[in-house]
């Protein structure tokens, strides 16, 4: 029997009413719960059967004198191994980020010593506002896990990212945070989308871990009808995200124009230019890795006018082009530059020696180089060379999604390592 106890805070939106299975959950894998409810989440769910689930009283009053009596606040936020936010509304986590403690469950988190995992649930608009991105940051810069939600049809009608995840998935992580083996056989219900077949289930050595993904290639405005372009497809990057977050990192993912599924458990922000693609990338900041595999365009238009460029009958116009800053370069001179920075290189020829040029020229940590002189662009397979300052290891050609995996674990043991 395990001795490991959280701290459950429920604050109020519609996926309140999962935190009792998760409760369920948890005791099944034999963690203790003691659950502190929002008022607004009692709108949601009651604190009666919150109580019946955890065979605790639930706490919920800064100014209930028999309850501050008995465990005061500073108390409850300490007693326990890991605090558990689910479902995080935006309103929890802009507090959190501000540092505001009005009422017990703030007060709890800004008074607390012991790891915290925040596990959001919101409309899809509210998860992609600015302000809930730019708290989202401020939080991960604080050192506070973050669980992406799920992408899906929601509560309000609306598609997209900001479902919670299914509560197995969510114990599982919580397992992997409190360092307890996850037994799945405990575990009914459990959504079989979790875990790529095979997998096993507590294998997810980048729980903890935030890991900042670039996809796709840029789109450079010529003017507002034209663009440059690449042949990038993204499928590689977001393969990459996939397996990063199949093994529990808090994966954001920055794609460029790509017509590509977000996958699961990933938070996805879209750009369209290199400049845009750097802010996002300083944004998302701090990360413990980032892969960079986005094929940004080397160049853009030195001016694109506000008009469409008219055809009439006058000279060419001539397209002058102005450098992009290198994103991969400038992030290993940041000063929160990711431990593990990884770039690709995308050659035709000379490949190794290319990539060993890259590597000095860039300053990351790793090169993924590959062969794109045949379809590898948009293809459904590749190969890789990882180079690094210790010499070169190559790997067969294989299917995306499993190169991707591969170089994840990769990852994950790096990170383990130190
Ligand atoms: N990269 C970047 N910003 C740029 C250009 C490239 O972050 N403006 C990153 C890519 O995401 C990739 C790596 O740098 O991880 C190498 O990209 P690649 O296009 O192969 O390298 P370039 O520096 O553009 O060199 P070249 O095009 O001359 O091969």
């Amino acid at each position: 029997m395990s001795n490991k106890r959280i701290l459950l805070i429920v604050t109020g939106g519609i996926a309140a009413y999962k935190s009792l299975e998760l409760v369920r959950l948890l005791k099944r894998q034999g963690i203790s719960v003691r659950a502190v409810m929002t008022q607004s989440a009692t709108e949601f769910v009651t604190p009666l059967s919150m109580s019946v689930m955890t065979e605790d009283q639930v706490y919920g009053d800064m100014f209930d004198l028999k309850e501050e009596r008995e465990i005061g606040h500073i108390q409850l936020s300490r007693q326990a191994d890991l605090v558990v936010i689910c479902p995080a509304t935006a309103n929890i986590l802009a507090k959190m980020a501000a540092g505001i403690s009005d009422d017990l469950a703030t007060t709890i988190l800004l008074a607390t010593d012991k790891p915290v995992l925040a596990v959001p649930a919101m409309n899809v608009r509210m998860w992609n506002h600015p302000a809930t991105q730019r708290n989202l940051a401020q939080l991960r810069a604080d050192g506070i896990h973050i669980m992406a939600p799920d992408e899906g049809a929601m509560a309000c009608g609306e598609f997209g990212p900001g479902r919670l995840p299914e509560p197995p998935a969510i114990a599982e992580q919580i397992c992997a945070m409190l360092g307890h083996d996850f037994d799945t056989a405990l575990t009914s219900g459990r959504s079989p989308t979790t875990l790529p077949s095979g997998a096993s289930p507590t294998a997810r050595p980048l729980s903890g871990k935030h890991i900042l993904v670039t996809a796709g290639p840029t789109h450079e405005a010529i003017d507002p009808v034209r663009y440059i372009a690449n042949r990038s497809s993204g499928r590689q990057g977001f393969a990459i995200a996939a397996a990063a977050a199949d093994l529990g990192a808090d994966v954001t993912l920055i794609a460029g124009p790509v017509h590509l599924a977000t996958p699961r458990g990933v938070a996805r922000i879209d750009v369209e230019t290199a400049l845009d693609m750097q802010a996002e990338v300083d944004k998302a900041l701090p990360a413990n890795a980032a892969i960079m595999v986005a094929a940004v365009a080397d160049w853009r238009a030195a001016q694109a006018p506000e008009q469409k460029i008219k055809k009439d009958g006058g000279e060419i116009p001539a397209l002058n082009l102005t450098e992009n800053p290198d994103i991969l370069a400038s992030l290993a001179m940041h000063a929160n530059r990711p431990k593990l920075l990884i770039g690709f290189a995308a050659e035709t020829e000379k490949i190794v020696e290319h990539a060993q040029t890259k590597l000095a020229k860039k300053g990351c940590d790793w090169i993924v180089a590959n062969d794109v002189s045949g379809d590898v662009m948009g293809g459904a397979n590749n190969a890789f060379h990882i180079v690094t300052k210790d010499g070169v290891e190559s790997w067969p050609e294989s299917a995306k999604d499993v190169i991707a995996r591969k170089l994840m674990e990769k990852v994950a043991d790096a990170l383990a390592k130190g």
